[in-house]
Parts: C-alpha cells; structure tokens; sequence
C-alpha cells in the first residue's frame, strides 16, 4: 500500500539515524562505529548521477533499431517464420500455444538472440552478460570473476552465513557467477542483500526463491538476476543480517517484495518467473537506475511493479528504466508498473490480464509506450490502461505519456498526455518499435528456461 511504500522510503534514513545514535545497533567486525552504510549511500548517489542518460531517447531508439534487426534478420527464414505463425495476433484471445513449446530453438528477441540457441549455453556462461539492452546496458555482473557454485539451499545463519549457500555467495566482496548444483527451493530466513558485481544465473536448475524473506539489492551496482522463480515471499521480522564478508547490521522489517532495488545502479532481470509476493514483485526504488527488467513472466499477485516510491523523493528523477519483452498474465491487479518521477520505456510487453489497470503513476514521470499489447479485461470501468494518482487533470495533462505502435484488444484505451512538456521530444525523435502484432512472438518464452547442459535452451 502507499502508506507502506513511503515508510519503506524513510527506512534507510531511520536506521542510519540509529546508526548515529548508538554505535551498538551497528556491529562492523572492526568494532569501530558504522559509517559503513552511510558510505556506501554517498557513493551509490555519485554511481546513480554517473549513470543517468541525459539522453534517454537515444537508449530507446537503440533499442527499438535491435529489434528490428532480429526481425529482419527472421524474415529472410522462412522456416522461422512458419514456426512462428501460430503465436501470432490473428489469435490474440490467450497464450495457450506458449506452453509447450517443442519445435527447434527459437529466440525471437535481440536479448535471446544474442545467447540462447547456443548449444554450449553452460561452458559459456559469461556471454549472457553481453546481452542486456536498454537501460541497463554494460551491466555485466560478475562476469569479471570467478564462478561459485550453491550446493546448499539452507539459509540458517545469516550472520555467518555457510560455504555453498546463496547467501555466502552474494557478499563476498569479489565479482562472482553464481550457478546452482542442482534444483532446489531457497527459503530465505532474512533478506538476501546482494553485494555488487554479482551474478545469479538459474540456468541448468529449477530454483526457486520462495515462501521466506525477499531479495534486496542495496546501494549496490551491477547485478545480473537470471532464469529463478521467485515467489510467495513474505515479511520477515529483521534483525542481525551480514552483507559483506566485513559487516553486518541490524536490518529492520522487510516487505516481503520479491525483490527490492535500493538505492542501486545497473541492475538486469531477466527471465525470471514471479508470483503472489506479500508486497510488490519488483520494487525499484531511492534513486537506483539503468535498470532492464526482460522477459519475465508475472502472474497471480496485486501490487506487481513499483517504481519509485515517494511523491516526495524528487532524487527518482535520475531513474531510467525499460522494461521489454515482458508477459504480465493472469491474476494481476496493478501496477505494471507504477512510476515516479523518472524515464521509463515501456517497450514490446504483452499483457493479458489486469484487474484495475496497467500503467500509472504520479510526479510526473515520462512512459514512452511502444508496441506493447495491451488486453483490457471485461470489466467496462477497468479498460483504461492507464492511471494517473495523485493529480488534477490540470496537472498531468503536462507528464509526457506516450503510446506509440501498441496494440489495443478488448476496448482498452491508453490516455496520452505531455502537453507543454512534449515540446522536449519531438516526434521525428522517436524510433518506432515494432508494433504491439510482434508482441506474442517477441515474448514467446517468457519467464524461466528449462535449459539443459549440451542442449540449445
Ligand atoms: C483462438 O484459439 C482458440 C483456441 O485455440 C480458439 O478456440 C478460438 O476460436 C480462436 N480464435 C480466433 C479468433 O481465431
Ligand atoms: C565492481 O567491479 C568494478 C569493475 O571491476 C570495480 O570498479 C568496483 O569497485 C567493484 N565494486 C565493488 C563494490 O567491489
Ligand atoms: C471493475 O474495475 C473497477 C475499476 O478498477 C474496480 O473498482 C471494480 O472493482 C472492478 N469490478 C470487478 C467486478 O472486478
Ligand atoms: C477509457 O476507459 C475508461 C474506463 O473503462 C472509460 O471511462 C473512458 O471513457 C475510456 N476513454 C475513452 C477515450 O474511450
């Protein structure tokens, strides 16, 4: 809830309050006072403003010219083409052709196109962090180190947290792909915080992030999250959490979020498969950026994507984000996402069901929309795609919201606005996107990849 959501901004400030007031709270194995994540805020901010595109649109064309390409590329395949045209718009009623798929490898997307139907997929591991587009191009993860494999699905301490857990993994100092041994389900006893230059890469297991606490990313910066489902995550109550191999500190209440983003720079989600979380599914928040959230698969869940999260916070300005090729299907509500303040590239994303809306925000933030689908339900009061909080038509006739090539089914309609505002884009500026038509097959394989060692994925 909103309430919530702005407590959840003032957290960090409270506990660096704490922090300051009483050194006990805050434990570096040093023994000296924790300044630690006061430091780690300050260098996060000089990272965010480093990062910011003072021309986005260029990041938008890029992409879009990608695209294209791959399409092109596909049409001089006739073979492809026929594999093809059964998911296509001439049926746009349900994705029922996108369960099992059996024919030969596809990728029908420059991000999958760059790794997937490569048969040695698992002895090159570290090509995928070539593949991220849009915003959060040059996020490499850990590909500058080495890799670290989890054997072990426990998370029982997590003040010293076991070799062979996920969580030993994510604060170590040094670069790292992780990879998993096998299947397993990880419940998480209290937040993972995820340092910097980290990599987790689900393929080649079925792993599952579920029924515990939440992944946080926190003033951190390039992190790659791949191919694991992730659901059913709940509150947890906080307490003592390490984050680094030198430090830990009390962690207050977290929201049960699949995964936050804090204050964090160059984050990639892709392919990740998420569900009924207590909070929102992906939260993006306090001034994190050159974020790319791809082909993921949403379902089931109220709250599902929020993007900045204060009215007040005006440092979201710096937020830039695309979020492509994505699948939000049944049983979602809302949000999908819910900006603030920043630029966001809404680009090529199916979606199939919501229950209230699927776009909106408040403060005035910038959605470029383009080729998206957009399936409204058959609820007469629910088939606008969009919702603006918090302000007087007066007021947001002047956010720049732009729908551009998105296919609208089932009566749903996508109010514009930009006004005054619009004037700092032209219309020549803008690269179309491949129109909302390419939306099935551009999202064909959604969410996680059952990938096979020796096998195309
Ligand atoms: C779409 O596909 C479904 C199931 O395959 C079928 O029942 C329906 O008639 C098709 N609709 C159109 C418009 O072709
Ligand atoms: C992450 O890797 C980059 C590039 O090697 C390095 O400059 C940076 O200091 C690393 N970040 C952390 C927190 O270690
Ligand atoms: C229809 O949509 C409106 C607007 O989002 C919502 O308030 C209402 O609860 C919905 N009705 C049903 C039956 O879902
Ligand atoms: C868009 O949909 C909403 C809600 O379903 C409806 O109230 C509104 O009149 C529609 N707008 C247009 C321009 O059709």
């Amino acid at each position: 809830m909103e309430g919530l959501k702005l407590s959840k901004a003032t957290k960090f400030f409270l506990i660096s309050a704490i922090f300051m007031a009483s050194a006990m709270f805050a434990t570096a194995d040093n023994g000296e006072v924790d300044s630690y994540w006061e430091n780690l805020a300050a260098s996060a901010e000089a990272r965010a403003k480093a990062a910011y595109n003072p021309n986005p649109v260029a990041t938008t064309n890029s992409f879009n010219k990608d695209v294209h390409r791959i399409l092109e590329e596909d049409q001089a395949e006739p073979e492809i083409e026929l594999e093809l045209e059964s998911g296509s718009e001439s049926n746009y009623t349900r994705r029922s052709l996108k369960q099992k798929y059996k024919g030969p490898c596809l990728a029908t997307n420059p991000i999958d196109r760059c790794w997937r139907c490569r048969a040695n997929w698992a002895s090159d591991r570290k090509r995928l962090a070539t593949c991220v587009k849009g915003f959060a191009s040059g996020t490499t993860g850990g590909a500058a180190g080495r890799f670290y494999v989890v054997t072990d699905p426990t998370d029982k301490d997590v003040i010293n947290p076991k070799k062979g857990t996920l969580r030993w993994g994510v604060i170590q100092k040094e670069p790292l792909w992780i990879t998993f041994a096998h299947d397993m389900i990880i419940m998480l006893s209290q937040e993972l915080m995820i340092s910097s230059n980290k990599t987790i890469d689900g393929r080649g297991a079925n792993v599952r992030i579920a029924y515990g606490a939440q992944i946080t990313i926190q003033f951190a910066h390039n992190v790659i999250i791949h191919n694991i489902h992730i659901h059913d995550i709940k509150p947890a109550i906080g307490g003592m959490v390490r984050d680094s191999t030198d430090h830990y500190g009390i962690r207050g209440e977290s929201d049960g979020d699949g995964i936050t983003i804090f204050g964090s720079t160059n984050v990639w989600i892709d392919h990740v498969s998420m569900s009924n979380c207590a909070d929102g599914l992906i939260d993006v928040v306090q001034r994190s950026t050159a974020i790319t959230i791809s082909n993921g698969h949403y379902t089931r869940h109220n709250d599902v994507m929020l993007f900045g999260a204060s009215d007040s916070y005006s440092e979201d300005q710096y937020m830039q984000v695309t979020l492509a090729f994505n699948h939000f299907g049944r049983g979602l509500v809302q949000r999908m996402p819910r900006c603030r303040w920043g630029f966001f590239h809404v680009v090529n994303n199916d979606y199939t069901h919501w229950l209230m809306y699927a776009v909106g925000g408040s403060k005035n933030p910038t959605i470029i929309s383009q080729g998206n689908r957009y399936i409204a339900p058959p609820n007469l009061s629910a088939k606008e795609v969009t919702k603006r909080e918090y302000a007087s038509e007066g007021e947001w006739k002047n956010w720049v919201w732009k729908s551009q090539g998105d296919l609208l089914r089932n009566g749903a309609n996508f109010t514009q606005s930009g006004g005054q505002n619009e004037r700092k884009y032209t219309k020549e500026q803008f690269f179309k996107a491949k129109p909302g038509t390419f939306v099935t097959r551009l999202t064909r394989f959604s969410g996680t990849l059952d990938c096979q060692v020796g096998k195309k994925c």
